[in-house]
């Protein structure tokens, strides 16, 4: 059996420790994997290698995609999907298992409505794959972002000075709101409702009043801009308040001991799934068991 892998979109840590642990099993199965670099760009561009289970030795702890990642719009054109098509079937695959977020999980469904047989893995610092309770890839994002505020908090609180830490998470509220929780911060703006600025004022308020030195905002990208917000604050308070863009550290993180182990649980699962012949599947987890989900079931998930 000839299978495809790629990873789409936006890295996540923890896609190499699924390739690396899915490449060795299937190698024990005597099946042929075939990487697809750069996502589905690359099945347009017929970027096929094959990989054994040397290419994949040491790679488990490492953060990004080694087989490399694309956010494809060529491949939302009918000439790009053709062509991917065309390559797919050109390479002899059996099946193909994608790992990525919501726009990878969209292209799933165009290959499989084309007779194509996918397995999906939610693999996205964001968290927003809501079918599954966790996504690869976000506990590590969470993690590095944790320590990385650690040490901001210690170099703010020397200098009693308010600080504001930006994280990732495009629309999805996860990575703040663990974040704060983790931290204890004294402000979480995780959604459009949190940006109201005199609710950010009582919340710094009454964090100095209870003895705050230097008072924590976490504040999720995409809703009120940085550099503004600090300026703001400070001249409320006129006390000096600083911001830190947490930024690409938190995708580029090597991958927890939760995502590594999760990772291993996914390639366990989906090597399973192809010697049972069940495609079209999604995985994810439910009340923190690993369960195989129907891919319309998953796409149609738009809330937790
Ligand atoms: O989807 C993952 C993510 O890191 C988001 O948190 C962020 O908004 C986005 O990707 C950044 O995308 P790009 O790599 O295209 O700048």
């Amino acid at each position: 059996m000839n299978i495809g892998i790629l990873t789409s979109g936006g890295d996540a840590p923890g896609m190499n420790a699924f390739v690396s642990r899915f490449t060795n099993l299937a190698k024990n199965h005597n099946y042929k994997i075939f990487a697809i670099k750069f996502g589905f760009q690359g099945l347009i561009e017929n970027q096929v290698v094959e990989l054994n289970k040397k290419d994949v030795d040491n790679i488990v702890h490492l953060g990004g995609s080694f087989i490399k990642s694309f956010r494809s719009s060529e491949f939302q054109t009918e000439k790009g999907f053709s062509s991917a098509l065309k390559n797919y079937k050109k390479n002899k695959l059996d099946c193909l298992i994608v790992l990525g977020g919501d726009g990878s999980l969209k292209g799933c469904q165009a290959l499989m409505k084309s007779g194509v047989k996918l397995i999906f893995i939610p693999a996205t610092i964001d968290n927003d794959m809501y079918y599954s309770e966790k996504a690869l890839g976000f506990d590590s994002a969470v993690s590095s972002a944790v320590e990385q505020i650690d040490k901001i908090k210690q170099t703010m609180l020397s200098l009693n000075r308010i600080f504001i830490c930006e994280v990732m998470g495009r629309r999805c509220p996860d990575i703040a709101n663990y974040c704060s929780l983790a931290v204890n911060a004294d402000v979480t703006i995780a959604d459009k409702k949190d940006a109201d600025i005199e609710n950010i004022y009582t919340q710094i308020s009454s964090a100095l009043k209870n003895g705050s030195e230097a008072p924590s905002i976490i504040l999720r990208e995409n809703i009120l801009n940085a550099n503004t917000l600090a300026k703001q604050i400070q001249n409320k308070f006129d006390i000096e308040t600083r911001y830190d863009i947490l930024g690409y550290t938190q995708r580029g993180a090597s991958p927890s001991v939760f995502d590594r182990i999760f990772a291993q649980q996914l390639a366990d699962e989906t090597l399973g799934l192809i010697t049972k012949s069940i495609f079209s599947k999604a995985l994810g987890l439910k009340n923190n068991d690993l369960e195989t989900f129907d891919i319309d079931f998953a796409d149609s998930v738009t809330k937790r």
